[in-house]
C-alpha cells in the first residue's frame, strides 16, 4: 500500500485559520513529546446488553434517527437543477431532488395512489418530474401531483391533497440533512451549533462529486466506535493508516454532540524540530469532523475529501455507509482521474477490509458474551462522548451545553 499513501495526502486547503491550526499542532507536539493524547477524566464501562438490546435499537430509531437532522448526502452529488437521488435511509424510502429554485427537497418515495415505491434506488436528472410505474400517476420536481390517467373514470383527485409527502430538508456547508418524520420541523443551525462555521470553512459546497460507494456493515453503534479513536491505528491498520498516522495521539474538541478529532501524522516528527513558523499544518494534521450520529468528514485540508455517512440498516445487526469522495478541482487528465480513483479505493478498502471486518468480529463477540461489559479507555474520549450524546438524546436532555 505504500505507493498509494502520498496521493491520499496530496494538496492543501486552509480548513481553518493558521492560528487555530497551530494551536492544535502545539497540542499534538506536546502529546508526541510526552507520549500522551487527549483523554477523558475516567474510563467508561458499557454493558454489552446496551449494544445487543433489540428494543433499545428500535427506540434509537424512533427517538433519534427518525427525528434529528440526519446527514444523508453531499450537495455536490445533486449539483444541478433536476438532479435527484432515490435512497433507502433507516427504513424509509426517500427522494432528494434539486428543484427549479435551486433548493433541495426531500420527499417520501411513495406514490399517493396505492403507496408503491415511486422510483428505484439511484440517481438521475429530470426536467418534468417522476411517473409511478404502477398506474402512471405523475408528480413534478416539487412533488406536486400533475397527472392522473383516466381521471374521468377514477374520480376527481384534488391536486393539493395528493402531492408527495414532504420532509424537512436543509443544506449546510455542502451536506444535505433530512428529518425522516413528515411534519417535524428541523432546526439545522441549532443542531449543528458551533461546529457549523468549522464545516463551512471546509468549503465542501464548492467541491465536485467524484464517486459514492456503498458499504454494508454491522450494528450502527458497533460501527460508530471504530470511527472515533486512533488507538487502533498501529494494530488494525499497520500497513495502511499507520504508515502516515501516529497511533493514540489525537486532539478532541467538542461542539455539542459533534466533534473534531485531529490525528498526529508522522510528518510532524521532523516538522516539530524546525522553527515554528516553518510548520505546515496540512502536512501534519489528520483532520476529521464527526457529525452525530454517523458522518465522518476526513481530509478537509486536502485536495480530496472523503465523507462517510454511516446509518442503521433495516435491522439491528446492519448498518449502511455511503462513502463519498469530493474533489476541490475536477480531474483534467486521465492521470488525475486515476489518482482520485486510487484515493477513493484506498479509503474504501481500508474501511471494508480492516475497520468493518473488525467491527463485524466485534458484533460476533458481543453476541457470544452478552452478559459482559466493554471498557472504553480514557484515550477513547470521542467514543465516550458519542455514547454520552446518545444517552442525552434518548433521555430528552439537551446535547448542546
Ligand atoms: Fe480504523
Amino acid at each position: 500500500m505504500t505507493d498509494t499513501v502520498p496521493q491520499y495526502l496530496s494538496g492543501t486547503h486552509a480548513a481553518m485559520s493558521r492560528d487555530e491550526a497551530m494551536a492544535i499542532l502545539d497540542r499534538l507536539v506536546e502529546h508526541l513529546r510526552n507520549g500522551t493524547t487527549d483523554m477523558a477524566p475516567e474510563q467508561m464501562q458499557i454493558p454489552i446488553s446496551y449494544y445487543l438490546d433489540r428494543d433499545e435499537w428500535e427506540r434509537e430509531i424512533q427517538t433519534v434517527f427518525h427525528r434529528i437532522p440526519l446527514p444523508v448526502c453531499t450537495s455536490a452529488e445533486l449539483a444541478n437543477v433536476g438532479d435527484y437521488k432515490a435512497l433507502r435511509v433507516v427504513g424509509k424510502e426517500i427522494i432528494l431532488v434539486r428543484s427549479k429554485d435551486g433548493h433541495m427537497r426531500a420527499m417520501l418515495n411513495v406514490c399517493r395512489h396505492r403507496a408503491m415505491k415511486l422510483l428505484p434506488e439511484g440517481c438521475g436528472n429530470t426536467r418534468h418530474g417522476f411517473v409511478c410505474g404502477y398506474h402512471s400517476w405523475s408528480y413534478d420536481t416539487t412533488g406536486r401531483l400533475t397527472g392522473v390517467p383516466g381521471e374521468d373514470t377514477f374520480g376527481d383527485v384534488p391536486r393539493e391533497d395528493y402531492g408527495l409527502v414532504q420532509l424537512a430538508c436543509e443544506e449546510r456547508a455542502g451536506i444535505v440533512y433530512v428529518c425522516l418524520t413528515p411534519g417535524l420541523e428541523m432546526d439545522i443551525d441549532g443542531w449543528l451549533g458551533p461546529v457549523l462555521p468549522h464545516l463551512e470553512a471546509l468549503e465542501l459546497d464548492k467541491c465536485t462529486h467524484f464517486v459514492t460507494k456503498e458499504l454494508a456493515g454491522p450494528n450502527w453503534k458497533v460501527t460508530l466506535d471504530g470511527y472515533l479513536e486512533g488507538y487502533h491505528f498501529s494494530s488494525l491498520h499497520a500497513n495502511t493508516v499507520a504508515l502516515t498516522n501516529h497511533s493514540n495521539r489525537m486532539t478532541n474538541d467538542r461542539f455539542g454532540p459533534h466533534a473534531r478529532n485531529v490525528f498526529a501524522l508522522k510528518a510532524l516528527d521532523a516538522m516539530m524540530e524546525k522553527p515554528r513558523e516553518e510548520w505546515d499544518p496540512a502536512a501534519a494534521m489528520g483532520l476529521v469532523y464527526w457529525i452525530f450520529p454517523g458522518m465522518a468528514i476526513a481530509g478537509g485540508m486536502r485536495e480530496r475529501t472523503v465523507i462517510s455517512i454511516m446509518l442503521p440498516g433495516d435491522s439491528w445487526g446492519e448498518s449502511m455507509t455511503w462513502q463519498t469522495t469530493l474533489l476541490r478541482t475536477p480531474p483534467q487528465t486521465p492521470e488525475e482521474f486515476e489518482e482520485a480513483a486510487k484515493t477513493a479505493e484506498w479509503f474504501f478498502a481500508a474501511f471494508r477490509d480492516e475497520d468493518y471486518a473488525a467491527q463485524t468480529d466485534v458484533q460476533n463477540g458481543l453476541a457470544t458474551n452478552p452478559d459482559g461489559h466493554m471498557i472504553i479507555g480514557r484515550n477513547e474520549i470521542a467514543v465516550q462522548h458519542a455514547h454520552e450524546s446518545l444517552r442525552r438524546l434518548m433521555a430528552g436532555e439537551p446535547v448542546h451545553d
